[in-house]
């Protein structure tokens, strides 16, 4: 026997093994939600065509305005403000171990004053790693039966994590999964859910400033919202991990400016976008003592029990460079950071105006929503990797509303976003 033949005989016998061990002992069942998921998450697969792009065309010089990652280094100040606190942990006198689940209470009450502005207290901020893992965890907080709302297109975490914990049910024709409720937000709409169309959500997740669209709320709008949330008793999960981008000081950068908002809404940000922490990982989530439960039980007690169990507190380094952001010089340097990044969001959108597309955003958030005519988002997507060697994020990748759309993150350092809209003007006349 030759020694391919001996390996097939090896391969059929194992396979034989197999199937009686199958027989006899029955294999762990799948999460039969994880099955519901369509395709893999929006960004890697983003990625994979990146890298096979890459493989076909090895000496392309890619541009990446795909997913909304920072890319300037930290500041000095904060940089020192990490750096001291792992050198601390390196002492006998310095080192400390687990802190509070809920984060250090100097950080909590720092972000009610500075970003809240006292308008909700230090024990309603729960330190976290992130707004993205506390998004998925917030879903814990609620029965698999809650109607759950969002804007379409949406920030993909919302809904993956919504089928994951078995809150919806299968994927429609439509391309959507059952029992969830899509808020079309489109330029039609002026990226404003009519909310007289949506029944009786439970949940809603809103974003403002918008990931994907751009599009940031006013007051007027937010208002609406609680009021439904009010009336149909709701609970408004607000994702402001943009705020920071917010120029326009009549748009409102929490929920919490709204009246009311404290009876229904709870709110996730970050430290990822305005200061870079995307990698050192750090955020938060307020959820006030006015919420409650039917059963009349504060839903911030339920979260401080999730968060004592399955967190075990935020990087006690990154809490530390969290602090130096927030004093004088700290929050200086993070609208210094943010300006620049919105100086590259209209670098971007100025360009793609003048190519005549219509685009929004851009101008209160670093995303840039452009609507690519004649093309579905893929094409799109691929055209503008094949032509001018830009990543960018298909539309549709974020809801059926996004079918048709491009979005551009303006996070890139200056000279990659001057020589992208080079090759936009070239590519794309
Ligand atoms: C995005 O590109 O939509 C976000 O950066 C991804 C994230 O923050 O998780």
């Amino acid at each position: 026997m030759n020694r391919e033949n001996k390996n097939n005989v090896k391969i059929i016998n194992k396979n034989k093994i197999n199937l009686k061990l199958n027989n006899i002992v029955k294999m762990v069942k799948r999460n039969k939600n994880m099955a519901k998921l369509q395709a893999g998450y929006l960004f890697p697969e983003i990625n994979k065509r990146k890298k096979e792009f890459l493989q076909r065309n090895p000496d392309a010089k890619i541009i990446s305005l795909g997913i909304g990652d920072t890319t300037e280094p930290l500041t000095p100040h904060i940089t020192k403000a990490l750096s001291d606190a792992a050198a601390r942990l390196g002492t006998d006198e310095g080192y400390s171990g687990y802190g509070d689940e809920q984060g250090l209470t100097e950080l909590r009450e720092k972000i009610a004053s500075k970003i809240y502005n006292s308008k909700v207290s230090g024990e309603e901020v729960f330190v976290s790693d992130g707004a993205k893992p506390d998004i998925g965890r917030l879903q814990l907080l609620f029965g698999d039966d809650a109607a759950i709302a969002l804007q379409d297109p949406a920030y993909p975490v919302y809904i993956d994590s919504s089928v994951m914990l078995g809150k919806t049910g299968n994927y429609n024709n439509k391309n959507q999964f059952d029992n969830i409720i899509y808020m079309p937000c489109t330029p039609e709409n002026d990226f404003f859910p009519d909310l007289e169309k949506i029944g009786k959500a439970d949940i809603i997740f809103f974003c403002s400033p918008n990931n994907p669209t751009g599009a940031a709320a006013t007051k007027e709008q937010l208002q609406q919202l609680v009021d439904y949330a009010k009336k149909n008793s709701s609970i408004i999960i607000f994702d402001a991990a943009y705020s920071e981008y917010i120029n326009d000081e009549n748009l409102p950068k929490t929920i919490f400016e709204i009246e009311g908002a404290k009876e229904v809404a709870i709110e996730v940000n970050s430290f990822s976008k305005p200061i870079g922490f995307t990698g050192v990982r750090l955020g938060w989530t307020v959820v006030p003592n006015e919420l409650k439960f039917d059963d009349g039980s504060l839903v911030r007690e339920d979260w401080n029990r999730i968060m004592t169990t399955i967190f075990n507190g935020a990087s006690n380094i990154s809490q530390k460079g969290a602090l130096a952001a927030l004093d004088d010089k700290g929050l200086q340097e993070m609208r210094e950071t943010v300006s620049y990044y919105l100086e590259n969001a209209k670098i971007i959108r100025t360009a793609l105006q003048e190519l005549g597309y219509d685009t929004y955003g851009g101008d209160n958030s670093p995303y840039i929503w452009t609507r690519i005519k004649g093309m579905k988002s893929w094409e799109a997507f691929d055209n503008m990797l094949n032509k001018a060697n830009i990543v960018t994020t298909p539309g549709i990748g974020f809801g059926q509303s996004g079918e048709g759309f491009l979005r551009f993150s303006s996070f890139g350092h200056r000279k990659d976003i001057e020589e992208a809209v080079k090759r936009l003007k070239l590519h794309l006349k």
